[in-house]
């Protein structure tokens, strides 16, 4: 079977490397793909959002599957493209993909199905979103409508913030049309769980529970990334939370998404944060977390082509989805000054690693056989152990032996839920 897999950073990896565990995939193809991908499959080079190249390249090819994994061609609707020259996908269709491409929408749907989430206003006149914050309680979450790379989302703790934050999305459009509508929503306080499934629309799977990491810096200081680091699973979300986040928020949203005419097919990742009131919904993603894949995937017993393969023809229910229960560490390393400027084109140099330890590569090019750094998250390395401690010890044990000039990481992924395992 020939597979073809959207995308090109680390979540993209270590979906291709899970897959290639299935002899069943014997072609996998990456658009674009990157650099350190290499081993595990052919990198075409073709862009994520190239939506007509997709179709062309998978006609040629013959391809027999596609994996859609990167919000934008997703909300592009490049699943639709596909499924209708008659290829098969993983991945939500556009009318679905809008519960993460449109907060405002998903606040609408959430409030509408009573699915537990912060409360909020939502504004299309600067006016008015500006008299709001004038009033409202202080501090206050301010967030673009649409897609914005995470950037989308501010936390203004003083009034003057919030009303910068509105200024700069509805005025001088900093994150473009994506800021033409804001949400402005309640703080909420709480340890945030990430919550992976699989879903065809009938059956709802989860899928071992994550932590990511999302300030640049030790302690949670610093800027906003796209993350630092995971571990999985998370020591917050136990049994008891697990069993109240299906029945209050997991089943009833896909019911909701049946009911809108908007059927979810994929993976939906639910953002969640554990308040004092409940587990409650900060955010959907319509694909999977990047890094909490690199987390999550090492850690699935079954064959994820046979999920996917299950998702597409709407019989997730048949088919077995075991993770196993041990612990994965995901350290990431990033090229310094990320998230703002940095250099690239340094040479990645890796060592035999352990063998519970891999490296899922999501910034970087092939140039004259070398292995360059060409993004500001180079690559993360994951170790798997029987516990946390042992695996935070290991996936820092595996950076030691990944060389390259002006590498940067954290030093303290892991440290929290080591914590609060050992309460
Ligand atoms: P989002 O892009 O919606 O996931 O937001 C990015 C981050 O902002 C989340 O991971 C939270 O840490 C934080 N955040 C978003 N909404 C809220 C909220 N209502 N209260 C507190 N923190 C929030
Ligand atoms: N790690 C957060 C995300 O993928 O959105």
């Amino acid at each position: 079977m020939k597979v073809m897999v959207i995308g090109g950073g680390g979540r993209e990896h270590a979906i291709i490397k899970s897959l290639k565990k299935n002899p069943k995939a014997s072609e996998i193809f990456a658009l674009p793909g990157n650099g350190g991908m290499e081993e595990d499959c052919t990198i075409t080079g073709i862009g994520a959002m190239d939506l007509e190249e997709h179709l062309k390249f998978a006609k040629e090819n013959d391809i027999d599957f596609a994996v859609v994994a990167p919000d934008d061609p997703l909300a592009k609707g490049a699943v639709d493209n596909l499924e209708k020259a008659g290829i098969k996908c993983f991945g939500p269709n556009q009318k679905a993909a809008i519960i993460e491409a449109s907060k405002a929408f998903s606040k609408d749907l959430m409030k509408k199905y009573n699915i537990p989430t912060a409360q909020f206003e939502t504004f299309t006149e600067m006016k008015d979103a500006l008299a709001y914050v004038e009033e409202c309680k202080i501090p206050i979450v301010v967030k673009a409508d649409g897609l914005a790379l995470g950037k989308g989302v501010i936390i203004a703790q003083t009034r003057e913030e919030a009303k910068d934050a509105v200024l700069s999305m509805m005025q001088d459009k900093k994150f473009g049309e994506s800021g033409s509508t804001v949400v402005v929503e309640e703080f909420l306080e709480g340890p945030e769980v990430s919550v992976l499934s699989f879903t065809d629309g009938k059956t709802l799977v989860p899928m071992v529970s994550s932590q990511d990491h999302k300030r640049a810096l030790d302690g949670d200081q610093g800027l906003n990334t796209g993350g630092m680091g995971t571990v999985a699973p998370n020591p917050y979300y136990t049994e008891d939370i697990a069993k109240r986040c299906m029945e209050e928020i997991f089943i009833p949203t896909i019911e909701a998404m049946n009911k809108e005419g908007r059927t979810f097919k994929g993976c939906l990742y639910f953002g969640l944060m554990l308040t004092k009131d409940g587990p409650k919904v900060i955010e959907y993603n319509c694909r999977f977390g990047d890094p909490e894949t690199q987390v999550v995937l090492p850690l699935l017993e079954s064959d994820l082509m046979e999920i996917f393969e299950a998702v597409a023809d709407e019989r997730l229910g048949e088919v077995e989805v075991k993770f196993s229960d041990k612990n994965a560490c995901c350290v990431v390393m990033a090229s310094n000054g990320y998230p703002q400027s940095y250099e690239k084109g340094f040479e990645i140099k890796i060592d035999k690693l352990k063998d519970n330890t891999q490296v899922f590569v999501a910034g970087a090019k092939l140039v004259d056989g070398k292995v360059l750094t060409n993004g500001g998250r180079v690559l993360g390395v994951t170790a798997v152990s029987s516990s946390l401690e042992q695996a935070i010890e290991d996936a820092y044990e595996g950076v030691k032996h990944v060389h390259f000039d002006n590498a940067f990481f954290r030093k303290d992924i892991g440290q929290r839920a080591l914590k609060v395992e050992r309460r």
